[in-house]
């Protein structure tokens, strides 16, 4: 295997399929960039954000082992969950994976909604 061979990954997502093909060590957060797949990101892939988590169904020996920053961040339990950070995981081989919709977090109430307070009589 050169370093130059590409590997051709996939995203799968309600119904729709976008493919790419990248050089091996790319992430998959910029295979998603690269062909547009819904991966999400708040924090430009820096792994702060926990918004590109991705799943993987299989073939899962084709990415990077999590690295220390991954296992922090989403616990050391991708047997279970099958979820790894897209800016974090390394393409070694080809694969497929589902992004996942983010989970942004709750609004909060704007003071400007709130009620006045009532004043003591
Ligand atoms: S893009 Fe923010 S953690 Fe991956």
């Amino acid at each position: 295997m050169s370093d130059s061979e590409k590997f051709e990954v996939i995203f799968e997502s309600d119904g729709n399929t976008w493919k790419t093909q990248v050089a091996k060590g790319e992430t998959l957060l910029d295979a998603a960039r690269q062909c547009g797949a819904p991966v999400y990101t708040l924090c430009n892939g820096i792994g702060a954000c926990v918004q590109c988590r991705v799943r993987v169904d299989q073939d899962e020996a084709h990415l990077s082992e999590p690295s220390a920053l991954e296992k922090d961040r989403m616990g050391n339990i991708f047997h279970l969950t099958r979820e790894r950070l897209a800016c974090l995981t390394c393409v070694t081989g080809d694969i497929s994976v589902v992004p996942i919709k983010p989970r942004l977090p709750k609004k909060k109430k704007s003071m400007r909604t709130r009620k006045p307070r009532r004043k003591p009589s």
